[in-house]
């Protein structure tokens, strides 16, 4: 691995087709630029077509040579997954790199469409959904990857499997926690079960650090404290790095050659707050076979959809 890897290293993508979940924002937006910028088609699945817009223009301008398109996934609604899923094997018959990327942090409590809580139905369940839906597409690309984004927040996580969507008591930071570590159990149990049927998938993980977006003021904006949105934008400035630093890590891990299935990268500065991408460990709760064995049955069961190309 370069000690100091940019974007300008990310190999020629020509040819090559990649999703990015929340394409229009941060992190997202940074990465389908790292990979348009290459020679990729990108789609960017977005919630929002009005933002989807803007940010469609602003990759073609910094692209202009690549062919850039977005397409509506609300993460919220397995209905609107299966939506995407089936426009987008329409018009797809191969995928070459997912980017589950899209995210919302430390929320107060809300359900998402299909009674799952938040955090955990939108960074998790939802994406667990999507990559079910487009795995006969990324078999159908040798080589193909998906890259999970997670956090260090995974670090306070704990699977709460007796209460999943924190019905019996609600914490939004906890919940955050959770649904990052269900990112990284996911990641590691989509690549046993690829290895195990010999299929010719990486699956890894990435985490930015503390990169500079929208996601922070989310929260307090959500809660109406202005108070609290001026601090997380205070903060950004003062301690943050880049977006496009932070989407480092994520394009490392799908496009650099050197990328084993169930890596994990993040920036190798302190702390992994800031820096270069450079591989990382997870803490070993998020190495747990049985709790990723079980979080894959729940999320099965929850989702409706099932890896059948990938065995019992
Ligand atoms: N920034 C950091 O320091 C940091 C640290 C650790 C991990 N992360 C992770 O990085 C990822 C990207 O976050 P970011 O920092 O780039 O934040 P961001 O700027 O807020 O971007 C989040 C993206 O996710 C999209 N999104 C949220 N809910 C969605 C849904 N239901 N369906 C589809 N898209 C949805 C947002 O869409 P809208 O624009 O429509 O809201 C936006 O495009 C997240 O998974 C987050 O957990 C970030």
């Amino acid at each position: 691995m370069a000690e100091r890897w940019t974007a300008e290293d990310v190999p020629d993508l020509t040819g090559r087709l990649c999703v990015v979940t929340g394409g229009n924002s941060g992190l997202g937006l940074e990465t389908a630029r790292g990979l348009a910028r290459r020679g990729a088609t990108v789609v960017i699945a977005c919630r929002d077509p009005g933002r989807a817009r803007v940010a469609l223009d602003d990759l073609r301008e910094s692209a202009p040579a690549a062919e850039i398109d977005a397409m509506p996934l609300d993460l919220a609604s397995l209905a609107s997954i299966r939506a995407f899923a089936e426009a987008f094997l329409a018009r797809h018959p191969r995928l070459d790199v997912l980017c589950n990327n899209a995210g919302v942090m430390a929320l107060p409590y809300r359900e998402t469409a299909d009674g799952f809580e938040m955090q955990l139905g939108t960074n998790h369940l939802g994406h667990f959904a999507l990559t079910g839906l487009l795995l006969p597409a990324l078999l159908a690309a040798p080589g193909a990857r998906v890259v999970n984004v997670s956090s260090s927040a995974h670090r306070a996580g704990r699977m709460r499997f007796d209460d999943l969507h924190g019905k019996r008591g609600y914490r939004k930071w906890p919940a955050y926690a959770q649904s990052k570590l269900a990112n990284l159990l996911f990641t590691h149990e989509l690549a046993r079960r690829a290895a195990a049927r010999g299929l010719d998938l990486t699956v890894a993980a990435s985490h930015p650090g503390y990169a500079a977006t929208n996601l922070q003021a989310a929260s307090p904006r959500m809660s109406g404290s202005a108070l609290g949105v001026r601090i997380m934008e205070l903060g950004n400035r003062l301690f943050a790095q880049s977006a496009a630093m932070g989407a480092l890590p994520t394009l490392y891990a799908a496009t650099a050659p050197d990328v084993q299935s169930g890596d994990y990268f993040g920036p190798g500065g302190f702390i992994e707050l800031w820096g270069h991408p450079t591989r990382v460990q997870p803490i070993r709760r998020a190495r747990d076979p049985e709790a990723a064995e079980r979080l894959w049955r729940v999320s099965e069961e929850l989702t409706g959809v099932r890896f059948s190309a990938l065995g019992a």
